[in-house]
């Protein structure tokens, strides 16, 4: 059954007798993205009490009124959608940290009054009840979260960069779709799991990457200082080396751009692949850290075009957020596949959606304006 159905059935059964309560965990993994829409709009007209684990920042605000952040294993719980929960952690840590610096002089003043009066017999009480008053002056401890933002940034070579067209295509998606995209564009390209996205991407690509795709009569044409960064759907062939984390990243170093063995080390570490991690073998890297080392390749091929298929998936929700803004800062072309709603919300400045019916649709603008159009022309139909 398609992950979509599936998740019908369960939720059908879930709901069935009309529960109070509803425990709902990943509900949206595998899902494309009309079926996190279909399931927001069903959740939003229940009453139940909801809760819900999920690293899908859109469905989360969409969904939940509170958000409750787990952190070194106290949980707290904030009113409101997912940035409202960001907005509010921060100012809380931020008030905390001058509260603390108060306390702080505070208390080094009244330190330094018992030093000087402690010997003076006139002074006695007035030192002792000072001494009192330490004592219950706390310093909270602000503990850095124990959340970790790895810190990812592609940068293109300005010698590289392209101006005006990026490709031509004619013929993708079984013939059905051309393409003519510009240097700069951020392409969104979203449907239903099985439509053909993954093979829409890999028909874009140069043969040496294609491993003997025969497909589509495509035909393409890429600028010719075009530079293609990849980063397929299922990344596991990449990993099937007897290496080291750090071996197998030094082997994609760039020639003439002194990359050097430290280079590559602060990469890792950027990642947050610590010495001992960057020592440990491919084969027991877990799906999060397969993802990052796919970007750190990335970060040193230094493309100006990138292509990825579902980067998110495996992503935890701070690798996914540190991306977000790389993607965002990025200066070249971007094509996305993704079911995330808030990274294409936030990124796409035109989307092609691929229909099961085997249309395609090409939309210039931003992925709020594509719903906007297309529930406009529902309206009018
Ligand atoms: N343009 C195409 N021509 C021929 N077969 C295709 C084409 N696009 C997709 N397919 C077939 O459909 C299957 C699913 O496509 P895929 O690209 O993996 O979908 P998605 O990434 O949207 O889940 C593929 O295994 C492929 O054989
Ligand atoms: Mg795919």
């Amino acid at each position: 059954m398609a992950p979509g159905w599936k998740l019908r059935v369960l939720l059908a059964q879930a709901l069935f007798g009309d529960p109070d309560i509803l425990l709902l965990d990943e509900p949206t993994n595998n899902l494309d993205i009309n079926s996190i829409r279909w399931l927001e709009d069903v959740l939003n007209q229940r009453s139940s009490t909801m809760v819900i684990i999920s690293h899908d920042r859109h469905f989360l605000s969409a969904v939940c009124t509170h958000m409750a952040d787990v952190d070194y294993g106290t949980v707290r719980v904030y009113p409101g959608s997912y940035d409202d929960y960001m907005e509010a952690s921060t100012l809380a840590k931020q008030q905390l940290q001058k509260d603390n610096d108060k306390a702080k002089d505070r208390i080094a003043d009244l330190e330094d009054f018992v030093r000087r009066f402690r010997a003076h017999k006139a002074k006695a009480r007035q030192a002792t009840s000072r001494r009192k008053m330490i004592e219950k002056l706390k310093v909270e401890d602000v503990k850095p979260s124990s959340r970790q933002y790895p810190f990812i940034r592609f940068i293109v070579d300005p010698r590289e960069k392209l101006h005006r067209g990026a490709v031509e295509a004619k013929g993708l998606f079984y013939g059905k779709l051309d393409l003519t995209v510009e240097a700069g564009e951020k392409v969104a390209i979203i449907g239903p799991n099985g439509v053909g996205k993954s093979t829409l991407l890999r028909s874009l690509l140069p043969e040496d990457f294609k491993d003997n795709l025969k497909l589509d009569a495509a035909t393409v044409k890429w600028a010719e200082k075009a530079r293609l960064g990849y980063w397929p759907q299922d990344a596991s062939a990449e990993f099937a080396f007897d290496e080291t984390l750090t071996e197998w990243m030094t082997r994609w170093r760039r020639k003439g751009f002194k990359q050097d063995d430290m280079i590559v080390r602060a990469t890792l570490g950027q990642l947050l692949f610590s010495g001992e991690d960057q020592k440990k073998k491919l084969k027991v890297i877990s799906g999060g850290e397969a993802q990052r080392m796919i970007i750190g390749r990335l970060i040193l091929d230094m493309p100006n075009v990138l292509m990825l298929d579902e980067p998110t998936n495996h992503l935890d929700m701070e690798s996914i957020e540190s991306l977000n803004t790389a993607l965002d800062k990025f200066s070249g072309t971007l094509f996305l596949v993704s079911h995330d709603r808030e990274l294409i919300s936030s990124l796409a400045t035109r989307v092609i959606e691929l229909k099961p019916d085997g249309r395609a649709v090409d939309f210039r603008g931003s992925y709020e304006d594509y719903l906007t159009a297309t529930s406009a022309v529902l309206a009018a139909a």
